[in-house]
């Protein structure tokens, strides 16, 4: 059974129908396969997931058998080579396949080796959920970045990890034991994935030496396969941490020098390594801003060294002061994005790429989305999102992720006036870049269920569908995993997806209302409730609480002026309380308790209701999850059991600390005399 956690949405079970299942190929044809090729893994994997789902073995040929039917995988060249032209292959963008199972024989052809066997898992996920019925489509990328980041340190911890230590590095150095590292990459190709950076955005430069070096090549020698291709965190001061140069002057020739010959060496042993991921000047790491050059030159410093290499540079927004004056009415952190790259916009060289978290302050509950994705236009931009639950509740509290990410995809933010969806703006169709995507942290660990929970799989799972196509209903997502992952019983689909889309808006309802942000402990674990933690301090996530009113102004005629950044449409709806969604309306306003909100209740009384409203939906999950017993293997069904106890008791945990501290702060009584001194 613990297998079985692993394996998430591969397990291959089964189906019960498999006897309807009319084709019954004789072969499965690998066209140009070599042992590290995707097409090489998809014919395995086809193999594979044909004897589990089922139940019948199929040997793998490098070429067809005359007059019997097999399955045909490979790229678009190597099959028209054979069987002569696929007027559909017209339509294929890079990574993307063509699959049929109308003809004779199943066609699954790839763009590349990596789209085919994105097209065989397509396949085989279609199998696995019994749809069987013929079909023959073209499935393209809605965006060339489709990548993954983990937060991994080299002695093997994990910042904002919560899976256990890391399966990629121990003791300072990359690990020798690699297999669970392939297994992973096998999980992410299943998903679309074709990227992934290993290790922290606060880096250590020790991950330049030469053993880590090589260890980096092993690791991408096991993800090749897979069509995952591995790219590095720097510490913008590696020259001088680790080089040994008096300097890290991103214009200082010899600077420039060091970072082109290190690159160099890295991609003499990783060929295909696609890129550096940059955190710089952002909570004390090191950039350019020391040396009073700009971002752009640092990120084209980088840019420079790996263009030769067709590499590509994920260069972070994250840039904010983290000491900022509370005392300051008009200081915002939530300024920090636009003001330090509007300027910019146009000095990037062509591969980079600025990756932008989703809201302008750091992975809340509820956020709208950052301005700066219509700020830049001449930019190729990435949005950035978490599947780790940092402010989330850490993997113990359900939280399917899907709907928040799709509300800010589908976000329309109006620059120029036109349709200017967020989605439409990092897959670079909006301003017309080279480049675009998106990059969740993940933060695997060596624990069975990878991320710490099995529920909380789905969010990887939907995460990477949903950077494929954003057009996805996350409900059908959500579907297609259970169904993949704990199989066709109709009562375990139905109350996993009542619990999970549920489980957003309970998260919401007891740790940060109305915009509030997720009122958790903010100067140490980013865990629990503690309200008081965010304000009076330098990072700026204020919620500017006192004894008459809360919430944080950015408006322009008394604020920080924050609402400005967004494109007019958006600027005068955010401006005016009147127009501000309520589940905005604490970000955009300062508001008295006592205001009224569009459900005609007060802000206190919202507050107070919403946190009994989410804490008690947080006890049904638990009654939800143990209808569901011998339905689901004894392993998963008693670890998910356990961690929903333990949501429903923290829930409590959350609803009471919250309430009672701002009745403590407003002495403004419950109307329905829960909260308070009785
Ligand atoms: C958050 C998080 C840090 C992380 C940072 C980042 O502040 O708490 O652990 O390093 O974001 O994204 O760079």
């Amino acid at each position: 059974a613990a297998e079985d956690g692993s394996r998430a949405w591969l397990r291959y079970a089964r189906v019960p129908n498999a006897s309807s299942y009319r084709f019954l190929p004789s072969s499965i044809v690998a066209l140009n396969s070599t042992s590290s090729s995707p097409i090489y893994t998809a014919g395995r994997e086809l193999q594979k997931g044909i004897r589990g789902i089922l139940g019948t073995h199929i040997n793998i040929n490098g070429t067809a058998k005359q007059g019997s039917p097999s399955i045909v995988v490979g790229t678009v060249d190597a099959y028209q080579k054979i069987y002569g032209d696929l007027d559909e292959v017209e339509d294929l963008a890079g990574d993307g396949f063509f699959l049929s199972t109308e003809g004779r024989n199943v066609v699954i052809v790839g763009q590349n080796e990596r789209g085919a066997l994105y097209g065989a898992f397509e396949y085989l996920s279609r199998l696995g959920q019994e749809k069987f019925d013929p079909v023959a489509y073209v499935s393209n990328p809605h965006a060339p970045i489709r990548w993954v980041n983990e937060w991994d340190n080299l002695d093997g911890s994990i910042e904002r990890g919560y899976a256990g230590p890391s399966i990629f590095f121990r003791d300072g150095y990359v690990v020798d034991n690699v297999t669970r590292v392939a297994e992973y990459a096998r999980l992410l190709a299943s998903i679309r994935i074709n990227g992934i950076i290993i290790n922290n955005v606060n880096a250590n430069p020790e991950l330049l030496n030469s053993r880590n070096i090589e260890g980096l090549g092993r690791l991408a020698d096991v993800m090749r396969p897979y069509g995952v291709q591995l790219g590095i965190s720097l510490n913008f001061a590696s020259p001088q941490r680790f080089g040994g140069l008096d300097s890290f002057d991103p214009l200082d020739p010899k600077v420039d020098a060091w970072w082109a010959n290190i690159t160099d060496k890295i991609y003499s042993r990783v060929p295909d390594m696609a890129g550096y991921l940059v955190k710089a000047n952002s909570e004390g790491q090191p950039g350019p801003l020391t040396y009073n050059r700009t971002l752009a030159d640092g990120a084209n410093m980088f840019a420079r060294a790996t263009k030769p290499h067709g590499g590509i540079v994920m260069f972070r927004a994250f840039v904010y002061d983290n000491h900022i004056n509370p005392a300051n009415w008009t200081a915002d952190r939530a300024n920090a994005g636009v003001e330090f790259f509007q300027h910019l916009d146009g000095k990037f060289d062509d591969n980079v790429v600025v990756q932008i978290k989703y809201g302008p302050i750091d992975f809340q509950v509820r956020e709208p989305p950052s301005p700066l994705f219509s700020t830049l236009r001449k930019t190729s931009t990435a949005i950035e999102l978490q599947v780790t639950q940092e402010y989330l509740g850490h993997q113990c509290h359900l939280v399917y992720l899907a709907p928040l990410w799709k509300e800010i995809l589908e976000y329309d933010l109006r620059a120029d006036d036109k349709p200017s969806k967020v989605k439409d703006i990092i897959s670079s169709e909006r301003f017309k870049r080279p480049l675009g995507g998106s990059a969740a942290v993940v933060n695997v660990g060596t624990n069975t269920t990878w991320i710490g929970s099995h529920l909380a799989m789905s969010n990887l799972y939907a995460y990477g569908i949903m950077a494929w196509d954003p057009s996805v209903e996350p409900d059908e997502v959500l579907q297609d995993w259970i169904r993949l992952t704990f199989g066709f019983d109709r009562q375990v689909i139905e109350t996993m997806t009542d619990m999970s889309l549920k489980s957003w808006p309970a998260y919401e309802n007891y740790t940060g209302n109305l915009g509030i942000q997720t009122l958790t402990d903010i100067l140490y674990a980013h865990y629990g409730p503690n309200p008081a933690s965010q304000d009076n301090n330098g990072w700026g996530q204020w919620t500017r609480a006192d004894k008459d009113s809360l919430g944080m102004d950015r408006t322009v005629k008394n604020g920080t002026g924050n609402a400005r950044q967004y494109p007019p449409a958006i600027a005068r709806m955010y401006e005016n309380v009147e127009t501000t969604p309520d589940n905005l309306l604490l970000w955009f306003h300062h508001v008295p308790y006592t205001q009224r909100l569009k459900s005609g209740k007060t802000v206190i009384q919202h507050f107070y209701d919403a946190h009994y409203d989410g804490a008690s939906v947080a006890q049904t999950f638990v009654k939800q999850w143990e209808s569901l017993e011998g339905k689901i293997d004894v392993e998963r069904y008693e670890h998910v059991r356990f961690l929903q106890t333990y949501q429903a008791g923290h829930a409590l945990v959350w609803r009471d600390a919250i309430n009672q501290f701002y009745y403590n702060l407003s002495e403004i009584p419950d109307e329905a005399k829960r909260v308070g001194n009785h």
